[in-house]
C-alpha cells in the first residue's frame, strides 16, 4: 500500500451497532438495541420487513425460522401471529456464554416499538429488506420516520438500488447508504460509477472484505461516504479506521470504540 492512498482518520467514526449489539444479545431485539445504546454506540442497525397486514417488523431474514422458535414467513403471517414467537431463546442457547434470563421470551419488535422506546437517545440506520415487488416499503417507513418525527435522526441503506432510488425521489433529507458486496477487494471503480451513486446515495456500505485503502481514498474524495460491514475483529476494525473510514458496522460495539480510543 502506497502512503499516498493512505488518507487521515476522517473526524467523527461511527460505531455502528449491526442488529443491534448483536454478539452479546440476541440480534434485532429491544436488548440488543438497548446494549449497543449502554455501550455508547452512536448507531443501532435493524433489518426490516413487512408483515401481511403491513407492519414493518425488525428481522434479518425473510422467514422467522433462524432467530425465533416459529416457523414460515414474516410476509404470511400477521403481526398478531408474528409476536407469539420467542425471538431470544435460540441465542441464549447457542451463545451461553453471553446468555441472559431477560433475553428468553423477548419477541420481534415492530418499527414502532423501537421508536417508542428508544426515541432520539441513538441514530437509528434502517435497512430495507422485503422484496416484494410494488409493496411501497419506501413511503410506509417514510411516514414512520415522519410520524415519529425522526428525520433528524435516521438514515436508511439498502442493496437495492431500486428501493433507495425510490426512497430518494419521497425524502429527499434523509441519508441514503448503498450497500453493496464486492467479491474481492476493490482498489478502484469508475467515476461514473460514482456519480451515479451521489444522485441519490450520501455513501456507500461495503463488505469489509471487498474493499482496500485505495477504495476507501477514491470513494472519500469523490465525496462519498464510505461504511464497512461486518467488521468484528480489532485487527480489522484498526485497518479500516487508519484508511479513513466514516464508520464501522459490527457485532461488538465495545470493541470499535476501544480501537477508535487507543487511535
Ligand atoms: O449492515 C450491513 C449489513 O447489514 C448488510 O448485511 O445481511 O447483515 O443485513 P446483512
Ligand atoms: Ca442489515
Amino acid at each position: 500500500v502506497k502512503v499516498k492512498e493512505i488518507i487521515d482518520p476522517a473526524d467523527k467514526v461511527y460505531t455502528i451497532a449491526h442488529r443491534g449489539a448483536s454478539g452479546y444479545a440476541p440480534e434485532n431485539t429491544l436488548p440488543a438495541f438497548e446494549l449497543a445504546i449502554e455501550m455508547k454506540a452512536d448507531y443501532i442497525e435493524l433489518d426490516i420487513q413487512l408483515t401481511k397486514d403491513h407492519i414493518p417488523v425488525v428481522i434479518h431474514d425473510e422467514s422467522v425460522n433462524r432467530t425465533t422458535n416459529g416457523k414460515g414467513y414474516v410476509r404470511n403471517m400477521t403481526l398478531e401471529q408474528i409476536k407469539r414467537f420467542d425471538a431470544g431463546s435460540w441465542f441464549n442457547e447457542a451463545y451461553p456464554m453471553f446468555a441472559r434470563d431477560k433475553y428468553a421470551g423477548t419477541s420481534i419488535p415492530t418499527l414502532d416499538q423501537v421508536f417508542d422506546t428508544f426515541g432520539k437517545n441513538i441514530y437509528y440506520i434502517l435497512e430495507i429488506k422485503d422484496s416484494t415487488p410494488n409493496n411501497n416499503i419506501e413511503s410506509l417507513l417514510n411516514e414512520y420516520i415522519t410520524k415519529y418525527d425522526m428525520e433528524n435522526v435516521v438514515a436508511i441503506h439498502s442493496f437495492s438500488g431500486t428501493s433507495l432510488r425510490k426512497f430518494h425521489k419521497i425524502n429527499q433529507d434523509i441519508p441514503l447508504y448503498q450497500l453493496v458486496w464486492n467479491d474481492y477487494a476493490v482498489v478502484r471503480v469508475s467515476e461514473a460509477y460514482l456519480a451515479d451513486l451521489k444522485s441519490y446515495a450520501v455513501g456507500i456500505s461495503p463488505n469489509f472484505q471487498g474493499i482496500t485503502s485505495a477504495y476507501v481514498a477514491q470513494v472519500k474524495n469523490s465525496g462519498l461516504k464510505v461504511m464497512p460491514y461486518t467488521v468484528n475483529y480489532q485487527v480489522n476494525m484498526n485497518k479500516a479506521y487508519l484508511w479513513g473510514v466514516d464508520g464501522v458496522y459490527t457485532n461488538f460495539p465495545d470493541r470499535f470504540l476501544e480501537v477508535i480510543e487507543t487511535n
